[in-house]
């Protein structure tokens, strides 16, 4: 068991607490603030236990001085200031004097947060390949390090393995969140089904093969289906093949083929957009120039029949090519259909999570992931650093 925020004493403590802030930012507006709001109760809690709070995130990838502009921190530090409905106080260097002042004369309850923690990528990757004096440098700046950062745990960050590298360390009420939803995995109620989607086949060889010898249904759509649909034998025409990985989808099938439930109706186009007219066939049927898009009808039917009687619920990836209005009809039936299912459902983050958010269906879901590449690596059985480097009780 990791020790947590609530292990510490915080008082008049200065308590790192990394959060994962990277947020996607359009026109200078935040799109989607799940991450900032997710991470509000453990932000919350240290201000009212007196804590002089000092946030630390990276936002983006920093390869260049042009990436710094568009990858500051600052707009975030509105934004939350704004949601607390408190001060937030911004630096925006990531060490030196600004940096230490700052935090040197913070009160208790007191917010500073830090500017992106990538911009010291830019002098040799030290953020991201956790240069020890780096980590030493930022442990130094506080007395206790709380990650809170489920979404870079998969990470091994000076920001966050080389911190708690230096300092008595816990997990925020984020993470502590993600680990017991996410936990259901280890002894989940039966039926258990999961939904995978997505475009890359690669994308998911170790979900697949980590999840295979848990779940009870594997219920495969997206644009990775289709290379499925080809390993047994079907006509896709020019749907999304990941060539590479046939023969992977062939050993899957030979071992697991009542497992694994693949479409039988596909939604196709011509093209790849906003405009495109659509065509609705079985998978036999699907013409040599049509792109499948979607799952049809039928698949959407027989998908419902496997959840209907489910108990627990994983889903990762969209059933179909879901940011254009034509294609997103498996994806919203689904969410319809589970809304109604009386099971765990959990949704395992990144475009999952836009999509079902977009969508309206937040509220039908027990959990949704803050993570996208961190949810992966925790479904396909690994290990995550972030979490891993943190104290035990
Ligand atoms: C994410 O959005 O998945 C995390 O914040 C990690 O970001 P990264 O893929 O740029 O490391």
């Amino acid at each position: 068991m990791k020790k947590t925020i609530r292990d510490y004493e915080l008082e008049n403590k200065k308590v790192i607490i990394r959060v994962d802030f990277n947020v996607p930012i359009s026109d200078g507006k935040i799109t989607d603030d799940n991450r900032i709001i997710q991470s509000l109760d453990t932000i919350k809690y240290a201000k009212e236990q007196g804590a002089k709070i000092i946030l630390m995130s990276h936002l983006g990838r920093i390869k260049s001085e042009e990436d710094k502009e568009k990858n500051s921190l600052k707009i975030v530090a509105s934004y939350l200031s704004k949601i607390l409905n408190d001060d937030v106080l911004f630096s925006e260097s990531t060490r030196g004097d600004e940096l230490e002042d700052l935090i040197n004369n913070l009160n208790p309850g007191e917010i500073v947060l830090m500017e992106n923690t990538r911009y010291e990528d830019l002098d040799g990757n030290k953020e991201s390949s956790n240069d020890p004096e780096l980590g030493e440098y930022w442990a130094s700046l506080g007395d206790i390090f709380i990650n809170d950062a489920f979404g870079t745990s998969h990470r091994s960050h000076a920001s966050n393995v080389g911190i708690a590298s230096h300092l008595p360390s816990g997990i925020g009420f984020l993470i502590e969140k993600e680990l017991n939803a996410l936990s259901v995995l280890d002894n989940p109620e039966r039926p258990f089904v999961v939904i995978l989607g997505g475009s890359k086949v690669s994308d998911k060889i170790g979900v697949i093969k980590n999840l295979v010898n848990v779940a009870d249904y594997i219920l495969i759509g997206g644009g990775m289906a289709y290379t499925f649909l080809k390993a047994s034998g079907l006509s896709i025409g020019k749907s999304l093949l990941d060539s590479e990985n046939i023969s992977f989808c062939e050993e899957m099938l030979n071992k697991y083929r009542d497992k694994l439930i693949l479409p039988i109706d596909s939604v196709n186009a011509k093209e790849i957009s906003e405009n495109a007219s659509t065509n609705e066939c079985f998978i036999s049927d699907i013409k040599e120039d049509d792109i499948g898009l979607d799952i049809g009808h039928s698949t959407i039917k027989l998908f419902k029949q496997y959840l209907n009687d489910s108990k627990t619920v994983i889903w990762n990836g969209p059933v179909g090519y879901s940011e254009i209005e034509q294609f997103s009809n498996g994806t919203k039936e689904l969410c319809e259909a589970l809304k109604n299912i009386d099971a765990i459902k959990i949704i395992g983050g990144g475009d999952t999570a836009a999509a079902v958010i977009n969508f309206g269906f937040k509220d039908a879901f027990n959990h949704i992931s803050t993570g996208g590449g961190a949810s992966l690596e925790y479904l396909e059985g690994k290990s995550l650093p972030g979490i891993e480097i943190i104290s035990d009780k």
